[in-house]
């Protein structure tokens, strides 16, 4: 018998980091943009805080849904929206929020609608639990995001939950407030479950961080303080739940994690300290700068990017133009321009060939240094 594993693979940006590194120690400088974490470190404030946890002694396992202090801070958070603490369920990342709420929702065969391009791993936890991803090739015309026209259009006997990101992982583009609550607006006609992943929602360029917590109770929303509080490999993060779900949340999270971290969830309380708000919205700023340099630097290159990215740290550019597949292209600039960034392979199979991932995650000297390698490599002899 096939075991559920089968189905997933590893990731392609794994292997251009692999080459990339190899390169590193052949003598090259190479520019990484396939990476999608910040390039900002973790605040001292915030290291600080877990260094003192765990010299307090804060080293075992404390209440599987988060000590209390860190599910308080999280739910006033949301403020002005009155968030009840109980809500809140501490997970390691996203990545733990997201097996909670699938783990929650999913009866065998159950089907779930994605949009594709998108990050991969959500597919995969749908499979790991028993449900059958649904992948809608979501285009510019969609704003690369599901639509409720298109939810309704797909939603047959097997489906039960639809999954959005917003802003998404390759694409940045949001999904529109007003769409956003059509697509709970049709999902709750049908009975099912809407989750919505926030976690680059901190990290948005154009308009204020909206949760779609501020005018709704019956979604599931995960976030984390990987993105915005530069915490990756702290593995923290959150699901935010209707009450009804509490106590089997509680059961799920205390058989597959008995607690997050505990040092991890003091540092992250000591991150949403009002405090250290200056200092990650300065963090927001230079991203988005960054975003403003990369995008029209890209278009003057020949890239394909019909939508500007609304946030997180990624522009999905098509490379169709070019004349060179996603992944030829990865391949090349790697090899001849030693800039590093990841085929859209990884994100799905809707003209996935046709582009490429490019992470802002460097600083704006390393991109204009990438954007140069790249135009001597288009204008090079063999291009
Ligand atoms: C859209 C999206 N969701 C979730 C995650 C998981 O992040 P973490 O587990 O670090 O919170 C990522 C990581 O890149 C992501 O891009």
């Amino acid at each position: 018998m096939r075991s559920r594993v089968d189905s997933i693979r590893s990731f392609r940006v794994m292997d251009v980091l692999e080459r990339a590194l190899a390169r590193e120690a052949a003598g090259h400088s190479v520019i990484h943009l396939e990476i999608g974490e910040p390039d900002f470190a973790t605040p001292d404030e915030v290291i600080a805080a877990g260094i003192s946890a765990l010299r307090a002694d804060h080293t075992r396992y404390v209440q599987a849904l988060g000590i209390p202090a860190l599910r308080e801070a999280i739910a006033a958070s949301y403020a002005p929206a009155d968030l009840d603490p109980e809500r809140v369920a501490v997970a390691p990342g996203s990545s733990g929020a997201l097996q909670l709420v699938m783990g929650l929702l999913l009866r065998e065969g159950d089907e779930v609608l994605l949009a594709d391009p998108g990050y991969p791993c959500n597919a995969n936890f749908v499979r790991l639990y028993g449900g059958v991803p649904r992948l809608l090739p979501s285009g510019p015309d969609s704003g690369y995001q599901l639509t409720a026209q298109r939810v309704a259009d797909a939603w047959g006997p097997k489906t039960r939950v639809v999954m959005v990101a917003t802003p998404a992982n390759p694409t940045g583009a949001l999904i529109a407030p007003e769409e956003l609550e059509a697509i709970a607006d049709t999902v709750a006609a049908r009975g099912g479950y809407l989750i919505v992943d926030e976690i680059y929602q901190g990290l948005v360029y154009d308009r204020a961080p909206l949760s779609m917590l501020a005018s709704r109770d019956e979604v599931f929303v995960v976030n984390s303080f990987s993105k915005y509080h530069g915490m990756t490999g702290w593995r923290i993060g959150w699901l935010v739940m209707p009450h009804q779900y509490r106590e089997a949340i509680t059961r799920l999270a205390q058989n597959l994690f008995i607690s997050t971290s505990t040092p991890a969830q003091f540092a992250a309380l000591r991150a949403l300290g009002p405090d250290l708000r200056v200092e990650f919205e300065r963090r927001r700023k230079v991203f988005h700068q960054r975003r403003d340099f990369l995008v029209p630097a890209l278009r003057g290159l020949g890239f394909g990017v019909p939508l500007l990215p609304a946030g997180a740290f990624y522009v999905y550019a098509d490379v169709s133009g070019l004349g060179y597949t996603g992944e030829q292209l990865a391949h090349e600039l790697l090899e001849e321009a030693d800039v590093a960034i990841t085929p859209g392979a990884d994100f799905g199979s809707y003209r996935a060939a046709e582009h490429v991932r490019f992470s802002y995650a460097a600083s704006l000297e390393a991109l204009s240094e990438a954007v140069a390698r790249m135009g001597r490599f288009f204008a090079g002899p063999a291009h």
